[in-house]
């Protein structure tokens, strides 16, 4: 901890709990009440999250990883030296190293995570594997703030996205196309695009991934109860909520919802919501792009595709695209 804080940010804009509780107030006075899907990785959220990625059942992590790992170095050619390799959403960085590992001299690379701890851990932990990289770390949510700080900006180097774990799937197609446009803003022309965007599949393949046996991803959705309770002012009894996953099929995409056991009022700070038995909160939708559906999205963006690569059961995609 001592030895954490004392590294520095490149830029911190970590979001303040006011800010929280009032995109927790616009999402629960919705119709179809919802919560950003953000919300879901505070710090217990995150370490859910990489046990969930560890079950037999979620393929996506583990089908992502071993792509990353066989083809780095063959991306690492498609980019080139002198990069700087930007990444939203960081996390611990796990799939990063596959790609630093193969990169011939990379300018730098600017994670950008909204959990500052997290963020502080995985910079140490590159600085000690990674001795000779520059990393400049930038504590911010990606989903507002995705300008980089002058310092950052003014890095020589081509810039490359590097945007991993099918994220873009939290968006909507309209939100999607939206982010990657920014993105084509943040690289420029000539910039590059580096993501991996999980495959339209069956639905039971999907059922499974989402509403595991052992309970995992219910107790990951359930979490977001918990936190708001924390930091939202919130007194959500969670004994009447159930998590719940299904493939919408004509959407595209795997949707996961809270479901209300109860007829019930749970207050969130000054405002009370009702809850009639079995409306949901909707947490997070998953889309799901076939290969031409994405680089045709990828297309509207000013992005024209080098490559993609998929696994041999063509589970899960990573996409390397270059802004025109
Ligand atoms: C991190 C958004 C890609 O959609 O698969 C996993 C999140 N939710 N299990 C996904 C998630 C439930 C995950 N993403």
């Amino acid at each position: 901890m001592m030895e954490q804080s004392q590294l520095p940010l490149v830029y911190d804009y970590e979001p303040s709990a006011n800010h929280i509780l009032k995109e927790v107030l616009v999402g629960l006075s919705k119709s179809q009440k919802s919560l950003p899907p953000k919300l879901l990785y505070d710090q217990r959220g995150s370490e859910l999250f990489e046990d969930i990625c560890r079950l037999p059942e979620y393929y996506p992590t583990r089908t992502e990883h071993e792509i990353l790992r066989t083809r780095a170095p063959e991306m690492a050619e498609f980019i080139g030296p002198n990069a700087l390799i930007i990444e939203p959403g960081s996390g611990s960085g796990e799939k990063i190293r596959h790609l630093l590992k193969e990169l011939p001299a990379p300018t730098g690379y600017v994670p950008v995570e909204i959990s500052r701890e997290i963020l502080l851990r995985m910079t140490e932990e590159l600085h000690d594997e990674f001795p000779d990289l520059t990393v400049l770390p930038v504590c911010a949510d990606f989903t507002q703030e995705l300008e980089l700080p002058l310092s950052v900006d003014a890095q020589v180097g081509k810039k490359i996205v590097f945007f991993p774990g099918s994220t873009i799937g939290n968006l909507s197609p309209a939100e999607a196309l939206a982010f990657l446009r920014k993105f084509g803003k943040l690289v420029g022309t000539g910039g590059g695009l580096l993501i991996g965007v999980d495959l339209k599949k069956d639905p039971e393949t999907f059922r499974l991934a989402y509403d595991d046996p052992a309970g995992v991803t219910a107790t990951f959705n359930l979490n977001l109860l918990e936190r708001l309770n924390r930091e939202a002012a919130a007194a959500f009894d969670l004994q009447n909520f159930q998590h719940t996953a299904f493939y919408n099929e004509a959407e595209g995409r795997v949707e996961m919802h809270l479901v209300s056991s109860v007829d019930q009022l749970v207050r969130v700070n000054q405002t009370v919501f009702r809850f009639k038995e079995g409306e949901t909160i909707h947490t997070e939708n998953s889309y799901k792009y076939t290969t031409d559906e994405f680089c045709e999205l990828g297309a509207k963006a000013k992005f024209k595709i080098k490559k993609f690569w998929t696994d041999a059961a063509e589970l899960f995609c990573v996409y390397y695209f270059v802004r025109e």
